[in-house]
């Protein structure tokens, strides 16, 4: 009992310092005594209880870096032998050699079916797209595309655990949509679609779409910002003000169903496109490199997961859509991920549409 106490106020005192090295004016400042002093303590602390094997070591750096707190002793056994496994995992999966890695990341000591229940909305159904209204042209294509190089794509936002990944894909279409239009960044509220879009088949932080999403703009005749409808990462009562708009939806186009030469057209020639795929167990370890799987199914009801398709290009001879993701910045390629174009991979072109706002 003696023990429990002191490791929980151990690791308590851990994520301050943590926290404290984040920023990065406080690491700079202080490169020798703070940081390596703090890490020391808590893997201490942690090797006290898990033994001092290598794996208990890359977890105590796990931890610390990702400032988890784990109340008692059980707990991190627990999360220590569900991180063991997540490295099995990734350990097997790399050496595949496959177009993509996987590493470990603040997921790691969660299982799959914790993952899914809350980070992941429930699987929607997407056949409401099965005729597209997007029009394809004689327009020769960029080879690569990013939009990011125009300066129209906002940062990447974190979803925290709540399912709402679909009003991140929303607003990050509409951000970039708008700074394309306006020659200006916005910031959007989730929280408002979270909150008020139910009406539109869309369920808060247990799921939705990006179409259901920009008809319930249309019809409600707009967007607050960010600013002033901040996101709480819960469902609650709808506050949706006229006053603090940010921005109108005119119109917006869907994909074809499954058609991919419709969404490289749209992604390559309009502007970034929502789309939705199915993530897989391995997806939320994703690295880097292209994404590819033999298990994520491609029918219209696997779909549980929404984000941003901003551009495309090819890796190593495998062609790739370039996503943003709202996992944080920290996760994958800096917050986007690439997945392998021309097999609608994942289900990735199931589910596409993209707003007009001017
Ligand atoms: C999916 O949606 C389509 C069109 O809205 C509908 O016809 C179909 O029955 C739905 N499928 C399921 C399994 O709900
Ligand atoms: C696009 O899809 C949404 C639902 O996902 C639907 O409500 C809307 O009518 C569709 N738009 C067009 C132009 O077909």
């Amino acid at each position: 009992m003696a023990r429990l106490t002191l490791v929980s106020s151990i690791i308590l005192l851990l994520c301050c310092a943590a926290a404290a090295a984040a920023a990065t004016t406080f690491e700079d400042s202080n490169p020798i005594r703070m940081v390596p002093d703090g890490l020391r303590e808590f893997q201490s602390s942690v090797l006290s209880v898990l033994g001092e094997t290598r794996h208990a070591l890359s977890f105590a750096r796990f931890a610390y870096k990702h400032g988890k707190k784990y109340e008692t002793v059980e707990e991190m056994k627990l999360r220590f032998s569900i991180f063991k496994e997540n490295l099995d995992l990734i350990r097997s999966t790399n050496k595949k050699k496959l177009s993509y890695r996987l590493g470990v990341n603040e997921f790691a000591d969660l299982t799959w079916q914790e993952f899914q229940k809350h980070r992941l909305g429930a699987a929607q159904n997407c056949s409401a797209t099965l005729k597209g209204n997007h029009k394809l042209t004689d327009v020769v294509l960029p080879e690569t595309k990013d939009w990011r190089e125009e300066g129209i794509v906002s940062p990447v936002k974190n979803q925290g655990s709540c399912g709402s990944c679909w009003t991140f894909s929303t607003t990050g279409a509409l951000e970039a949509a708008y700074h394309q239009a306006f020659g200006k960044g916005i910031s959007l509220s989730e929280q408002q679609l979270v909150d008020c879009a139910g009406a539109f088949n869309n369920f808060g932080c247990n799921g939705g779409l990006p179409s259901q999403a920009f008809e319930y703009i249309k019809y409600n005749g707009g967007l607050d910002t960010e600013e002033a409808y901040p996101y709480t990462g819960k469902n609650g009562v709808c506050k949706f003000s006229s006053e603090n708009v940010g921005v109108k939806v005119f119109d917006s186009v869907n994909i074809t169903l499954g058609a991919e030469d419709e969404l490289k057209h749209a992604v390559g020639l309009v502007r970034p496109v929502s789309v939705a795929f199915e993530v897989v167990n391995t997806f939320r370890l994703y690295k880097d490199g292209v994404f590819t799987s033999d298990t994520c199914g491609s029918t219209p009801m696997d779909v549980n997961h929404a984000v941003l398709a901003v551009g495309y290009g090819v890796e190593n001879g495998v062609p790739y859509w370039l996503i943003k993701n709202s996992w944080g910045a920290d996760w994958g390629l800096n917050g986007y991920f690439k997945m392998e174009l021309g097999k609608n991979m994942c289900g990735v072109a199931t589910c596409a549409s993209y707003p007009v706002v001017a």
